[in-house]
């Protein structure tokens, strides 16, 4: 089934993302079991749940950066099925419309803010240096980190990092995003800047998928919220809701272990 995307103004049409029937096992240890979930264009769900759940694994199998045994990902109107000859140009080209960050941001150290922002864009997208440093400059301005563009990142902290990280994410014009608890390894007062960008984000109507620990910014920004227990969908739905009366006790037991901390 093809997910119809949603036109905006100015920037890449956003896509909805489409998970059906993933499996995956890492040896004889079956990670994630028949998941499915749908992602409308331009809403943002929460995926929660105990560590090692299989919520990485189940956004890694949304970029493919790990093959799922079974099921298909669709991003747009783009369907991977799995266990099907997939060639390289088009599993680049799902990749590529899926930007994902993760809790440790992987800038490179040895080069300028700007250059993290901009060397992807030229190698993936063959832009020139000066069109890729351009657009490196509008979304550092977005993330409130202009005046950083010349440094390295080990000048930044790490909610600047994970700002630039953002950043490079998106200068690759995404239509979905994959996050993978990015404020995790953040001390909280600087975790409240990247859910700030995040929050922004998801008002210019990015599709986002967001493994959080954030009940605050999932029940405010979430349209849908997603528990995960042992590689299943344990519960679902709308976050104010689940959070409020979970109807698993495993939800409930997850809930107040986060929120008590
Ligand atoms: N590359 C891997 N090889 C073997 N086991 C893995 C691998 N990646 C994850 N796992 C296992 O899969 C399970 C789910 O892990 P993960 O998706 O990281 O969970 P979560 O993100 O919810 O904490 C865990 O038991 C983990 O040990
Ligand atoms: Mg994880």
């Amino acid at each position: 089934m093809s997910v119809p995307s949603l036109t905006m103004s100015t920037e890449v049409p956003t896509a909805g993302v489409e998970i059906s029937n993933i499996s995956k096992s890492f040896g004889n240890h079956l990670v994630l079991d028949d998941i499915s979930m749908a992602v409308t264009p331009g809403s943002v769900t929460a995926l929660i749940g105990p560590s090692g759940s299989g919520k990485s694994t189940l956004l890694r199998c949304v970029n493919l950066l790990e093959k799922p045994d079974r099921g298909t990902i669709t991003v747009g109107s783009q369907t991977i099925e799995a266990g099907s000859r997939v060639s390289d140009r088009d599993l680049l080209a799902l990749r590529r419309q899926v930007g994902m960050v993760f809790q440790s941001f992987n800038l490179f150290p040895h080069f300028t803010v700007l250059r993290n922002i901009a060397f992807p864009q030229e190698r993936i997208l063959g832009r020139s240096r000066e069109e890729a440093e351009e657009r490196a400059m509008v979304l550092l301005d977005r993330v409130g980190l202009r005046e950083k563009a010349g440094q390295h990142p080990g000048r930044c902290s790490g909610g600047q990092q994970q700002r630039i990280a953002i950043a490079r994410a998106l200068a690759l014009d995404p239509r979905a995003m994959l996050f993978d608890e990015p404020t995790s390894a953040l001390d909280p007062e600087v975790g409240v800047e990247v859910i700030a960008v995040m929050r922004e984000l998801a008002e210019t109507g990015m599709t986002m998928i967001v493994v959080t620990h954030e009940m605050q910014f999932a029940r405010e920004v979430g349209d849908h919220l997603v528990v995960m227990a042992d590689g299943h969908i344990i519960e679902e739905g709308i976050p104010a809701a689940v959070m409020a009366d979970p109807r698993e006790e495993r939800t409930r037991r997850f809930l107040s272990a986060v929120l008590d901390r």
